[in-house]
């Protein structure tokens, strides 16, 4: 891959080892609840305080996992090559915990908040920031609410145009731990395709996606992809 345009892009099956449930394993809820009872803008707008102990209790839980071999292996390969972009459809922080650069978070992060007023957002992960009471902003004249910088569902992914951008004229598109259920994430694999890359998928399970993959390692991503990189930066 030395010498190569590539872009990884990852779900949450690459932090599953880490201890973060993923989405799709556990009857079509998550952490206990429905999505569209926790993650969408009507949620938030009727039912304020049960989204926002969800994301409470999501956002302390970063602070009682660790990245795993999967995460520090991409940030070998991101060492390794000259032009790489890490997508991640994951809240978690974890890819920046294990040191990865540039981490382009298309579903938005736990540990920012946004205000609901300006759209100003702040880092909040002091112990103070992740108590059951709402958080108040810090730019206007009188304080508003501020709400989980993250995209829920009916809401625009951040940051699809650079991704296109670096899709549409890579050499390389590697998916590691996304079931390929939730677009726009699930159709970059197509835009590589078309743009002539080589496709290449790292997944516990065989995903209904499978087949517009080159290359399909099947396994946990904390023992395939450390070796997977090493033959990658050799090759
Ligand atoms: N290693 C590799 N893959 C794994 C592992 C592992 N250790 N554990 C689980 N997986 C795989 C599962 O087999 C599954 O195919 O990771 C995938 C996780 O799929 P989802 O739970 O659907 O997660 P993801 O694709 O990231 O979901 C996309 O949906 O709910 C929304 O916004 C949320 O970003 C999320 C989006």
């Amino acid at each position: 891959m030395r010498g190569k345009r590539v872009v990884v892009l990852t779900g949450a099956g690459i932090s599953a080892e880490s201890g973060v449930r993923t989405f799709r394993d556990n009857d079509g809820l998550w952490e206990d609840h429905r999505v569209e009872d926790v993650a969408t803008p009507r949620a938030w707008a009727s039912s304020p305080d049960v989204v926002w102990r969800f994301y409470q209790a999501r956002r302390r839980q970063l602070r009682e996992v660790e990245p795993n071999p999967a995460h520090h292996a991409l940030v070998k390969l991101e060492e390794g090559l000259v032009d790489f972009l890490l997508v991640t459809q994951n809240v978690d922080d974890l890819h920046e915990r294990a040191g990865s650069g540039d981490v382009l978070h298309m579903h938005g992060e736990l540990s920012v908040m946004r205000c609901e007023i300006s759209g100003r957002i702040e880092h909040r992960m002091e112990a103070a920031d992740l108590k059951e009471s709402y958080l108040a902003c810090r730019c206007c004249v009188e304080p508003s609410r501020m709400r989980p910088h993250i995209v829920w569902f009916g809401e625009m992914p951040f940051g699809m145009t650079r991704i296109y951008e670096a899709v549409e004229t890579c050499d390389v598109f590697v998916v590691v731990g996304s079931s390929g259920h939730v677009y726009p994430a699930a159709g970059l694999v197509d835009v590589a395709r078309s743009a002539g890359a080589t496709t290449v998928l790292v997944n516990l399970e065989r995903p209904e996606n499978a087949d517009r993959f080159d290359e399909v390692h099947l396994g946990p991503a904390g023992e395939l992809l450390p070796r997977l990189v090493t033959t990658w930066l050799d090759g």
